[in-house]
């Protein structure tokens, strides 16, 4: 690992929490909540991640979630997120949660919620990292699950920065979830939606979340490079594009670092984060050295990612100042 891309302090903006569940802690809560899996060993457990596209991931993805049952295990999963964050200098982290994965087979949302603000709380004090929680909607479900879910959410406000839209994107567009956005933005959350990379309509979708939704970030949107008027639309808005080329590997063609490197040029606002990290086995500075490989970055371009995710992070600001 470059040295380089180690020392840099990081942000990651584009973090599933459930998606941080590596086979160790899977086993750990298998066991604590006496749980049967379909195997005895780390490696038979890590062999079971396997897949070769989103909907493929997803499958494996919400199963593996039967293991999280109790506020406390929840905990676990943030704070062991927390910890390998800061051991890599991530700085700050958003870091989104399913709710309706979990509330979907019986866990209420207060385990949920409660579980992951303690681990943010505990990381703060302990391991000098900040980290804010996003919550995201299953968009292949209804919208009126979704609406009852930001209405389940609106107690713990305080502890939720924003709103995301996430899972399988095939036939489940922004404007499905027009109202439930709407009510967010209402709420005083701040909104962003996967625009997965190569899906059906990628840029209508990308459209949508511009002048239907007005999101204040897109997760992934690489499909904007289709699109000048959306790329310079995006940029007149200093809308953060959050990318991550590993998880492009498993679930598309390849890393996109190439597109990477034209949104850099293009001045788009683009970030390299982790999406799922314990199934694409590659946490944000293995994201950046897989660039930096393959397009050869800069010192002054990695520089460049991170400056481009601390000025989307959802933090305070003054003027051009940003408060971590
Ligand atoms: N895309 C859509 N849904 C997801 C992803 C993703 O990359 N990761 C976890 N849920
Ligand atoms: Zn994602």
């Amino acid at each position: 690992m470059d040295e380089f891309i180690v020392g840099l302090p990081k942000c990651e903006l584009h973090l599933h929490i459930e998606g941080t569940l590596e086979p160790e802690l899977k086993l750990a809560l298998a066991a604590r909540n006496k749980i049967e899996l379909p195997y005895a060993s780390v490696e038979e457990a890590r062999a079971a991640y396997s897949f070769d596209s989103l909907s493929s991931f997803l499958v494996g993805y919400y199963e593996s979630m039967r293991v999280l049952q109790h506020e406390p295990d929840f905990y676990d999963l943030a704070f062991s997120y927390l910890e390998k964050a800061a051991s890599q200098n991530v700085r700050y982290a958003e870091i989104f949660f399913d709710p309706q994965a979990h509330t979907s087979r019986g866990v209420s949302f207060e385990t949920v919620i409660r579980g992951l603000r303690r681990a943010v709380l505990e990381a703060e004090r302990t391991l000098d990292v900040r980290a804010q929680l996003i919550m995201c909607v299953l968009r292949d479900f209804s919208a009126e699950y979704a609406m009852a879910t930001l209405l389940e959410s609106l107690p713990y406000k305080e502890w939720i920065v924003g709103v995301g839209l996430d899972s399988d994107e095939r036939g489940n567009p922004p404007v499905k979830f027009e109202k439930v956005f709407a009510r967010a933005r209402q709420e005083g959350y701040l909104l962003t939606m996967h625009c997965d990379v190569d899906q059906e309509n990628s840029t209508e979708h990308i459209r949508q979340c511009l002048e239907v939704i007005g999101v204040d970030r897109i997760d992934h949107g690489v499909n904007i490079l289709e699109d000048p008027a959306l790329v310079a639309e995006v940029k007149r808005r200093g809308l953060g594009l959050t990318v991550c080329p590993v998880s492009n590997r498993f679930v598309t063609d390849g890393s996109k670092s190439a597109a990477i490197r034209r949104m850099l040029d293009e001045g788009l606002r683009v970030s390299v984060n982790s999406d799922d990290p314990a199934y694409f086995l590659g946490y944000v500075a293995e994201n950046l050295q897989l660039v930096r490989d393959e397009l050869d970055l800069s010192h002054a371009d990695l520089v460049q990612l991170e400056r481009n995710a601390f000025e989307s992070a959802w933090l305070p600001r003054r003027g051009k100042d940003i408060f971590l």
